[in-house]
């Protein structure tokens, strides 16, 4: 297994199939990120070479992420080599459900495990403000065929913003009484150029944290391999809530994944490196350089992230928020 000179272990690869994105979020970018529509992200055969390698050196799960993943055409072919590959347990995708109706059933023919998609506001109106599309029915729809099909691991991802959705959170605490998903609250991370954004609406999750174990929630165990998010339960709620708090003091420690970029570079951690390609390693199907460089590149990860300094992260950061 690739362990990192803090003792930390890397059993999830999280790897982006494409920058291109149909939507706007407001804290992403106004215009979707389309400006890489015509670039050459990885091939379905180098994709099948670093999920083969990351297998052989302990890699369990394989998150696919984008950008917008369903917009390739190959996603089904893309989950079902992930989850043919042997070693790999799990294969999920990070979405914004755009496409989740349509295809949900492809997806989970081909072996897709788990799914999180996101919506920051269960409000159609500022859901449409939040994300310039207003999908928010067509997505809910999604859910449901989702969970016609069986498809019991679903997580919503809601990035948390003081003007916009966080004076709405009953929306998603009525919805959980009776959906069986994770909600989860993400901390609004400050990317290369959200600055401003970001100083006007981040919102600290350690109060939330407070006021749900205030209202009976009970926070899970968190085993060492978790990853970031801390979860709670309530006996009367269908559903569980996630928190996503990159700015506390410990969220590093229980790092367990790395990253691969569409234009395939790994990078050791979203926020400390602008990535380093392993791209001319994938061309040969003798994969011993590349598993030497990956576990040579694992000796430099940082404990941890620089969000609490200044100045923060590329503008090229910002497609690896979803990667
Ligand atoms: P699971 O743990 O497998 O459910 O997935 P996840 O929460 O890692 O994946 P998802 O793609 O749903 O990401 C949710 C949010 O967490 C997004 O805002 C990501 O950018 C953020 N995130 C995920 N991993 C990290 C991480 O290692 N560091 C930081 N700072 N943010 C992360
Ligand atoms: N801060 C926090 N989360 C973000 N996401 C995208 N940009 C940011 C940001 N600046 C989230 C999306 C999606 C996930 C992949 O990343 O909402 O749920
Ligand atoms: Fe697209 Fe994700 Fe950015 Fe929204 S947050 S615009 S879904 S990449």
């Amino acid at each position: 297994m690739l362990t990192d000179t803090y003792g930390r272990k890397f059993s999830y690869l999280r790897l982006s199939i494409t920058d291109v994105c149909n939507f706007s979020c407001n804290y992403c970018l106004p215009d979707g990120y389309q400006c890489g529509s015509d670039r050459d992200f990885l091939s379905v055969t180098e994709i099948s070479r670093i999920v083969a390698t990351f297998a052989e050196l302990g890699t369990k799960k394989i998150r696919i992420t984008g950008g917008e993943p369903s917009l390739r055409k190959d996603l089904p072919q893309i989950i079902a080599i992930a989850k043919q590959t042997p070693g790999i347990e799990t294969v999920a995708i990070t979405t914004n459900g755009y496409k989740l109706l349509e295809h949900i059933d492809s997806w989970l023919s081909a072996g897709l495990n788990s799914l999180n998609i996101s919506i920051d506001s269960l409000d159609p109106r500022l859901f449409n403000t939040i994300t310039g599309h207003n999908k928010l029915p067509h997505i809910l729809k999604g859910i449901d065929k989702a969970f016609e099909l069986g498809c019991t691991n679903i997580k919503v991802n809601s990035v948390l913003m003081k003007s916009f959705n966080h004076q709405h959170m009953n929306y998603f605490y009525d919805w959980l009484k009776e959906t069986p998903v994770t909600v989860r609250f993400i901390e609004l991370m400050q990317t290369g150029d959200n600055t401003s954004f970001f100083n006007e609406q981040h919102v600290s999750g350690t109060q939330i944290k407070d006021d749900l174990i205030a209202q009976g929630w009970q926070q899970k165990i968190r085993s060492q391999t978790a990853g970031p998010a801390e979860e709670f339960y309530h006996p009367d709620y269908a559903g569980n809530i996630g928190l996503i708090m990159p700015y506390s003091k410990d969220f590093c420690k229980t790092c367990n994944r790395l990253r691969i970029s569409a234009l395939g570079k790994l990078h050791l951690c979203l926020f400390s490196d602008s990535g380093i390609s392993v791209r001319e390693l994938l061309q040969s199907p003798d994969n011993t350089m590349l598993k030497n460089e990956i576990a040579q590149l694992l000796t430099n990860k940082k404990s941890t992230h620089f969000l609490h300094d200044k100045l923060v992260g590329a503008t090229e950061n910002l497609a690896m928020l979803g990667g």
